[in-house]
């Protein structure tokens, strides 16, 4: 399939620079966390340039944003291609933004070579996949795979703020919108930056990932006795900040030592009453845990609590761990991932079949329905950063095998015989 690569690019990196505008911060990052004012915006931009596309466009009750390309069959189930918006705390502009831009661009211009698709096609911009503002992600894939209900709208940000108010300030969650939970999905497809070094470092451009990492996130709160600097002597301590030093450090040695492929890390922490002169009664700190094997992650979390429950005797305080998310290690769609590996091949693009570390709307959609992602280089392998950026000859190669897939999956089909 030959496309017009320019014009491809040059709305790709159009669109981009809009939507990085939408959230964008003093050192040239972006910061755009689920219902605030700048996730809004983009999500009203999007909605914008799918009407100008001629996508059909509606939102969910949570806020996922769809743009519909009706298919011949518009009984069948829809192939849902994109990503989301919502990013971490001074992240990149490509993280999520790109897989959104992309799958639109890919479908309008088959729209324009080839018309109306055999079945349904919809471009979708997701809710809260990184979890920076809500305790839980992939809040909008989980949503319309029934992962999560009403249930998760009490969940509270670090300010208080509930999903439900927050959701209610954008307009969504009072029944306006339909319900995110469906099953009319023939499968999902999602493009991605790798946001990490293997592609740049073998000098290829795709990366077409057969499976994806399971995920572990928990709290771990230090609960010690705030005391006197000054005239508290250092033996009869119950000290949190010193406890949850020992634990951080503990964590992440542990992970180094249980297998060579895992990884655990704070990102998180904050302290009560944190204050200079005062030994801290309270830490509460995140870990972020991720391996490719399920059993691997149990055994690891198995060990943590031991270690933590030693290191909590030594110190005389007490330590609790709260997980709140927890994500399976997931398989892509073999089917799909061979169709896209031919298209590959055919293609003649430098590409490799590759694990993700990085967690995405595709490992929700690849518990439920046949599921693909696919990467293009990060430079440096930075991402979650000011820093993360990709080539637009990259980007653009991103969107043409997108638009391979989706055309092989949702045009090139033979209508079914009768009885099949
Ligand atoms: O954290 C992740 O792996 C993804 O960027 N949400
Ligand atoms: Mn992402
Ligand atoms: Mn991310």
């Amino acid at each position: 399939m030959e496309i017009e690569t320019k014009a491809i690019e040059t709305d790709l990196a159009e669109c981009l620079e809009t939507l990085f505008t939408f959230g964008r911060t003093k050192n040239n990052g972006v910061t755009r966390l689920l219902y605030s004012e700048s996730w809004m915006q983009a999500q009203t931009q999007l909605a914008g340039w799918f009407a100008e596309y001629g996508l059909q466009v509606s939102y969910d009750d949570i806020g996922n944003l769809y743009g519909r390309l009706e298919g011949e069959d518009k009984d069948a189930p829809a192939l849902i291609t994109g990503s989301h918006i919502d990013t971490v705390v001074d992240g990149g502009k490509y993280d999520g933004a790109y897989g959104v831009v992309a799958a639109m661009l890919a479908v309008s211009e088959l729209k324009k070579r080839y018309g109306q698709p055999k079945k349904p096609i919809e471009v979708v911009s997701l809710c809260e996949e990184e979890g920076s503002r809500f305790p839980l992600s992939f809040y909008g894939s989980g949503s319309m795979t029934g992962v999560y209900g009403e249930e998760v709208r009490e969940r509270c940000d670090a300010d208080g703020a509930s999903i439900d108010e927050a959701m209610k300030s954008c307009g969504f969650g009072q029944g306006h919108y339909r319900s995110p939970e469906t099953n009319d999905i023939d499968a999902f497809a999602e493009l991605h930056i790798e946001q990490g070094s293997v592609l740049e470092q073998a000098a290829e451009t795709i990366g077409l990932v057969t499976h994806i990492v399971g995920q572990r996130r928990m709290t771990v709160y230090v609960n010690g006795e705030s005391n006197h600097a000054g005239t508290t002597p250092m033996h009869i301590r119950h000290d949190a900040m010193t406890t949850a030093a020992d634990l951080i450090r503990g964590a992440t040695d542990l992970a180094v030592q249980h297998k060579p492929d895992m990884v655990a890390t704070v990102g998180q922490i904050k302290a009560h009453p944190n204050t200079v002169n005062v030994i801290a009664g309270e830490v509460a700190f995140t870990i972020d845990i991720r391996h490719y094997e399920e059993k691997v992650l149990n055994e690891y979390i198995e060990k943590l609590q031991s270690f933590c429950a030693e290191v909590a005797a030594e110190n005389g305080v007490s330590v609790e761990l709260d997980e709140w998310m927890s994500a399976k290690p997931v398989a892509m769609d073999p089917v799909l991932t061979s169709s896209a590996e031919k298209l590959l091949e055919q293609s003649g693009i430098p590409y490799r079949k590759m694990t993700s570390g990085a967690g995405h709307d595709a490992q929700i959609f690849g518990s439920a329905v046949p599921t693909a992602l696919l990467f293009v280089p990060s430079v440096n392998g930075i991402s979650h950063s000011p820093k993360e950026f990709t080539e637009i000859t990259d980007l653009t190669a991103g969107v043409y095998m997108l638009m391979e897939l989706i055309y092989d999956r949702a045009y090139a089909i033979e209508p079914a015989t009768e009885g099949e």
